[in-house]
This record gives C-alpha cells, structure tokens and sequence, in this order.
C-alpha cells in the first residue's frame, strides 16, 4: 500500500464534517527532498488532505504513514513532538507572532527544540540571508511588506532542519511577482536541503515549481503522472 521509498504516505483517506465529505478516498505519497503541488479547485479537500498528512486532524478511516510509522499508532504528544521536529508549516498568511521580531520568529522553532538564544538566532539569520531578508532582523512582522512576511514564514519552516514542509497557498495574498519570487526560494532552499514539500495550491503558476502534481477533486487525490 505505501509506495516504495515514500517519506509520507496517505491510503484511503475519508473525512467528513457533518454530512459534507471533506475527503473521499484520498491517497498520497511523497518522496524526500520532493515538491509535490496537490491542486484542485476551492473545497475539494486540499487543506484537509494537509491537515490529515500534518496530523494537525484525525481522518475518520485510511491511514498515514511518515517515516516507517503510523500517525494514528502516536499519542497526541509523539505527534505534537513529530511536528516540532520533522515537518515545517507556511500558510497563506504568514502566521507569525506579531510580538516577535521576525529573527525571533524564525528562530522560534528551534527555541521549541531547546535550542539556545544565541544559536538558534544565528541559525535563523543564516535562513534569512538565503531567503534575502536578512536586513529585517529586528523588525516585527507588522512593519514588513506582505512578500518579505511569507519569506520570513519560509525562514522559519526550514529553520529547524525539518523533513517536510508543508505549504498551504503559500503565496495565495501576493501578487504575481512576489509569489514567485517566494515560490523560487522555498523550492531552491528545500530542494538543496533535501527537505520534501508538500505545497497546496489552486494557482497552476504556483504548481510548475513542483516535481509532480496531484490533483484533488471531490476529496480524491489522483496522480497526473499515473493518470491516463
Ligand atoms: N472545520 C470544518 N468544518 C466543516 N466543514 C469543513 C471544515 N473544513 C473543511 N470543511 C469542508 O470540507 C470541504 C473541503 O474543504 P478544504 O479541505 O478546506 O478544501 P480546499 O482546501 O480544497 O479549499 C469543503 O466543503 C469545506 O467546506
Ligand atoms: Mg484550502
């Protein structure tokens, strides 16, 4: 059922909120260090295909595998510390505490890893120099430009050296420029840390930064390539 050297691996997903089927079968795999786009119009069960593969939320059946193991086999807290470790999130508003200075944002993950001040900010400078806002430092997330805010969200996901990162239309609030612009330096940073990406998108502009395409409708995944 898991797909051969596969990182992350879906089988049969179902989830349904009330009487609305959020995902009907969905399946999914990933390899390490590959950027897979999963793609699909409003509501066909993208963000909760992310969810489940996150285990941010528990499908109602299927399984999902990472690394060998069983997320629905995990307590709440190995799941949480698995979070911590290995995965890294962007959403389509950066997310950052606002009370932070963006180095502390981004250095806040390995913070949570127990790493300490000193290096984990410098560890946070070294991301932000590659993803080219390292002169924002000191600012707070309020004071930056929309573009810089998600740059400085992709800093903070591959800080803490994870295995996946996962992006949910990561660029869906920039224009066109800036949103490749982000959708180069994440791919470039992920790609030459090895780190998989699993990037939710609607915008096929967004989805050519990817090495494969998955298509989500009706809350089921299909492959492109293994399609006709
Ligand atoms: N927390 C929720 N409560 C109720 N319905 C939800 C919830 N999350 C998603 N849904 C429904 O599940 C379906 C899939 O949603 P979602 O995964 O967010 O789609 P997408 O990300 O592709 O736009 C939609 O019909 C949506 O309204
Ligand atoms: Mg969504």
């Amino acid at each position: 059922m898991i797909p051969e050297g596969s990182l992350l691996a879906a089988h049969d997903l179902r989830k349904t909120y009330g009487s609305t089927p959020a995902l009907d079968g969905a399946s999914f795999s990933v390899h390490p260090g590959e950027v897979v786009a999963v793609m699909g119009p409003s509501g066909s069960g993208k963000s909760t295909l992310l969810h489940c593969l996150a285990g941010i939320i528990t499908p109602d059946s299927g399984t999902i595998t990472y690394a060998g193991r069983e997320l629905s086999a995990m307590s709440d807290a190995e799941r949480s510390a698995l979070r911590r470790s290995d995965f890294g999130f962007v959403f389509q508003f950066g997310q950052l505490v606002p009370e932070l200075t963006c180095v502390e944002n981004v250095a806040l993950p390995l913070r949570l890893n127990g790493v300490k001040r000193k290096a984990a900010e410098r560890t946070a400078r070294e991301w932000m120099e590659r993803l080219e806002v390292d002169d924002l430092g000191s600012q707070r997330p309020g004071e930056v430009s929309g573009g810089q805010g998600q740059r400085v969200a992709v800093a903070r996901a591959l800080a803490a050296s994870p295995k996946v990162i996962f992006a949910d239309e990561p660029t869906g609030a920039l224009d066109s420029l800036n949103g490749e612009r982000v959708m180069e330096l994440l791919t470039e940073a992920a790609r030459s840390a090895n780190v998989a990406v699993v990037l939710v998108t609607h915008e096929a502009r967004v989805a050519a930064y990817s090495d494969r395409d998955v298509t989500v409708r009706d809350g089921r995944a299909r492959d492109l390539e293994h399609a006709v």
